[in-house]
């Protein structure tokens, strides 16, 4: 979603006679859009500012500012100005459309109050020069896991209207974009009304959004098992331009720890979701996040993971160490489990998904997929695109230019994070 509201950022800026550059020192504006939900993030805002600190000190320009944006801005507000007296400015994620004025009006931007309605309403949409693009349909998060910043930082669940949502694909789909991927902190909550004045969830929202005949490809991205709903599940079942591929994040295979966790589902739950989807689309790829170490997490717990890991073979997934956030309630447990076995733990999670992930890569092994080239690769006369699986695809070929053409690829070898293959 930052890469997202970076580029909302950059199109904020064009109307007041700014252009995007590569290069820092030709900048006379530099916006760090910051992510404040695991404490290694955090440090990296500040090393980055450092850096940029030593370029400012020897930069030409004398009018060169330097801003602070997204969920460390809204976390820390202005102790950051305090902390690093080079910041000029503080912008969170749900007020940067102010960010043109304020840096005209020389004041920060910081509001308790999450204007996602504001903003959104605010923002500029310039056509797009790539073939795929993210939207931003649904922000914030009213689950409260004990573990998360976001609906501290992103502010409570929010879905943009439908209209809204097909305005910005329509001015993507005119400069040439096939595939959309709709975003969200819990993607799945997203509920507004739809056109026939009815409450829709985000399998109508897909069935509407798939009859853009340009439209070719429609993921999602990040969904929570509490709003896994049937009507998106049919959504994957019937939808042909619905990639098959869920992300659905599960933290941890213990009903001892999701409880700690906050996390309102059990892992029966999450078992009879996945079976239900496989059900009506056997050859979904599955993905995840799981928090290894969590405050009060046992062996026992920790084997429990490993356990349902194995069940649902996972065709890739996320793992981390349990992060101290400032703040929320799993801050303060006591239990915290110490650094040493949260290693050993990730360790051993990490090469149990790699294996699956592999094997699932293993699998597609002479298949023939839908690929939408994406763009060129490193090496001469290679491209690179997507599979339906959300796999990365290589494959050569010395015709012309063929990002944005969709090129049925049979696959031929596979390694630990892409496949490849030739065009059928
Ligand atoms: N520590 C470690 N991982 C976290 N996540 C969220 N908060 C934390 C934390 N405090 C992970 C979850 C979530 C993903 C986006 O980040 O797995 O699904
Ligand atoms: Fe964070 Fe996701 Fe839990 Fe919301 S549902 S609190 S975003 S982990």
């Amino acid at each position: 979603m930052n890469v997202y509201d970076s580029n909302r950022m950059k199109d904020l800026f064009y109307p007041h006679g700014y252009s995007e550059t590569e290069l820092m020192d030709d900048a006379d504006i530099v916006v760090l859009n910051t992510c404040h939900i695991r404490e290694k993030a955090v440090e990296k805002v500040y090393s980055d500012i450092g850096r940029i600190a030593k370029k400012r000190s020897i930069a030409k320009s004398g009018v060169f500012k330097l801003v602070v944006a997204g969920c460390v801005a809204q976390a820390e507000g202005l102790e950051i100005k305090k902390r690093a007296p080079i910041v000029d400015f503080v912008v969170g994620p749900q007020s940067y459309h102010n960010l043109p004025s304020m840096i005209e009006k020389n004041e920060d931007f910081l509001s308790d109050d999450f204007l996602q309605n504001d903003k959104f309403k605010n923002l500029i949409f310039k056509s797009s020069n790539k073939v795929s693009e993210f939207i931003s349909i649904q922000e914030g998060c009213d689950k409260f896991c004990s573990f998360c910043v976001v609906p501290y930082t992103r502010g409570p669940e929010f879905s943009r209207p439908v209209q809204e949502i097909k305005n910005e694909i329509q001015k993507y789909i005119e400069s040439g974009v096939q595939e959309i991927i709709l975003l969200g902190q819990n993607v799945n909550a997203w509920s507004a009304n739809g056109i026939d004045n009815k409450v829709w969830g985000l399998g109508k929202l897909i069935n509407e959004l798939a009859k853009i005949k340009e439209l070719k490809f429609i993921r999602y991205m990040t969904s929570h098992p509490l709003d896994m709903d049937e009507e998106l599940i049919e959504a994957h079942r019937d939808i042909e331009k619905l990639m098959p591929f869920l992300h659905l994040p599960v933290q941890s295979g213990s009903d001892n720890i999701l409880k700690l966790m906050n996390r309102k589902h059990k892992v029966e739950d999450y078992l009879k979701i996945i079976e239900k989807v496989r059900n009506h689309i056997p050859k979904i790829a599955i993905s995840g996040d799981f928090i290894i170490g969590f405050p009060g997490e046992t062996d026992k717990d920790h084997q429990k993971t490993i356990e349902l890991i194995k069940e649902i073979k996972f065709s890739q997934a996320y793992s981390f160490k349990y992060s101290i956030r400032p703040g929320t309630p799993a801050a303060v447990f006591f239990d915290q489990v110490d650094e040493k076995a949260k290693n050993i733990r990730l360790q051993e999670v990490q090469n149990i998904l790699r294996e699956q992930q592999f094997k699932f890569n293993q699998n597609s092994i002479n298949s023939n997929i839908k690929v939408l080239v994406l763009k060129s690769g490193k090496k001469d006369n290679q491209y690179l695109g997507r599979s339906p699986y959300n796999q990365s695809v290589f494959f050569n070929n010395d015709k012309n230019n063929l990002i944005g053409s969709i090129v049925n690829i049979k696959v031929s070898e596979a390694y630990q994070n892409s496949i490849s293959g030739h065009i059928a």
